[in-house]
């Protein structure tokens, strides 16, 4: 079985796919874990990020595994444990420029697929999941959330880790990655069709799990 959850940053779909998979003893996929590797790898070896053929270069060359540690899920490139280091601002930032050449698109749906069809039943997580790269999943799921409430968990998340965030420059940042993602050719932020819609904005991160749990055994 799969089921995929799209949604923009921030919208809580991240969380609700890791739990969602643990609940249901499933695998989970992160797919923007793809995106982000390409572009440290950019980043390291000084490509030029607006070079779409040397992007797709850096692309083709991950030796991506992912692998389940505790609730978490660990990503190797090459061997080196790169979980944190593809979560700086730096990647996030700049990771539009992974997302949007449609050759690197094309390398790693076909990589999302070829680790997709060695998981068994898992929850897939990203922006094009339902629509492009699995779209006969079983259950699709369309997570979305306000720009103001998702800068407002952002803002609370920085917090928590020591850091004063200000909330409209947050909020700025939101809303220019929600342009980058829904504006791209190929690929791009879109509910499926046939995606049940879930709006967090109200919601603790268990009442969005039970939400899902809900569809799905609604769908067996
Ligand atoms: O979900 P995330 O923040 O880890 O995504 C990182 C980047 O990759 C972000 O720019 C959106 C992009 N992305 C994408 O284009 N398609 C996906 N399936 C997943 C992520």
């Amino acid at each position: 079985m799969i089921i995929t959850i799209d949604g923009p940053a921030g919208s809580g779909k991240s969380t609700a796919a890791r739990n969602l998979a643990k609940q249901l003893q499933f695998a989970f996929l992160d797919t923007g874990a793809t995106y982000r590797a390409t572009t440290l790898r950019a980043l390291r070896e000084g490509v030029d990020l607006t070079d779409e053929a040397a992007m797709a270069d850096c692309a083709a060359r991950l030796e991506l595994r992912m692998q389940r540690r505790g609730d978490d899920v660990a990503v190797f490139d090459d061997g080196e444990d790169i979980s944190l280091a593809i979560r700086t601002e730096e990647v996030s930032a700049n990771a539009r420029y992974a997302a949007k050449p449609p050759a690197v698109r094309e390398v790693l749906v076909a990589l999302q697929r070829d680790m997709g069809q060695q998981l068994g039943d898992f929850v897939t997580e990203g922006r094009d999941q339902g629509t492009v790269v699995f779209p006969n999943a079983e259950v699709k799921f369309f997570v979305t959330a306000s720009g103001e409430e998702r800068a407002r968990r952002r803002v609370e998340q920085l917090a928590e880790q020591g850091e004063i965030a200000d909330f409209e420059t947050v909020l700025a940042n939101i809303l220019d990655r929600d342009e980058s993602d829904y504006s791209r050719a190929v690929g791009p932020l879109k509910q499926p069709e046939d995606a049940i819609v879930i709006n967090t904005d109200p919601n603790t991160p268990q009442q969005t799990i039970e939400q899902m749990l809900a569809h799905i055994q609604g769908s067996r």
